[in-house]
């Protein structure tokens, strides 16, 4: 994957848990570089390693440490220089949703090296017909539903648009559909 996310993974535990935290999960995940370039490509065992390593080490189940890390990814990920990509996705939870698949294969035909997830969205409602959006994602990767989970809660507080987040439907960790509601309507 792109040192983005390796990078972005090292400042959200940083930021959360102290240089203590990151120095013991980077060596128990045997990683040498003390820092990630954005634009380099590592092989994706090395971020699956990391993940795996700071859930040892903080106690946390993977799915809930790559919740936590998707959660935190709309500002370690803006931080690290995509402030503008963020501006470009939409002023608000729903188009920036709605964008999502395009900002991908943007990037990806940008940086051929890239194998972004694909998105697909349903603007739908829910039982008591508040609006609600349904999310499909599909990736070449397995094990990071949490993680969009996670980005999904993230975005809707960068937006002042608090949401709740259900999956739906998971296949083989490598498809899911999400539920998006708004949460103010439900307290
Ligand atoms: C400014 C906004 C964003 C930028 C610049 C961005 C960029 C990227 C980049 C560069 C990758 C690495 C792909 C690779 O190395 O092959 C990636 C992966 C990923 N992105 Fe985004 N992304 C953004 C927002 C989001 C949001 C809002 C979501 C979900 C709701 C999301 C979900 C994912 C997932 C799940 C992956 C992991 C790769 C996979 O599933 O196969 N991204 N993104």
């Amino acid at each position: 994957m792109f040192g983005l996310i390796n990078r972005a993974f090292e400042r959200f535990i940083l930021r959360d848990y102290g240089a203590e935290s990151w120095n013991a999960i980077r060596h128990a995940a045997n990683i040498e570089a003390s820092t990630f370039i954005s634009m380099d490509v590592y092989d994706d065992e090395m971020s699956f390693r990391l993940f795996e390593a700071a859930a040892q080490h903080l106690a946390y189940s993977r799915d809930d440490l790559l919740e936590r890390f998707g959660e935190s990814w709309v500002d370690v990920g803006a931080s690290a220089g995509f402030g503008p990509v963020m501006r470009l996705g939409g002023s608000n939870l729903t188009d920036f949703i709605l964008n999502l698949d395009n900002l991908h294969t943007r990037l990806g035909l940008t940086f051929s090296a890239l194998r972004p997830p694909s998105f697909r969205v349903e603007l739908t409602s829910s039982a008591d017909h508040s609006p609600c959006i349904r999310l499909h994602y599909r990736s070449d990767r397995q094990g990071l539903t949490s993680f969009v989970v996670g980005v999904l809660r993230g975005l809707g507080k960068h937006f002042n648009e608090p949401v709740d987040v259900r999956i739906e439907q998971a296949t083989q960790g490598r498809q899911a559909s999400f539920l998006v509601q708004p949460l103010s309507r439900h307290e």
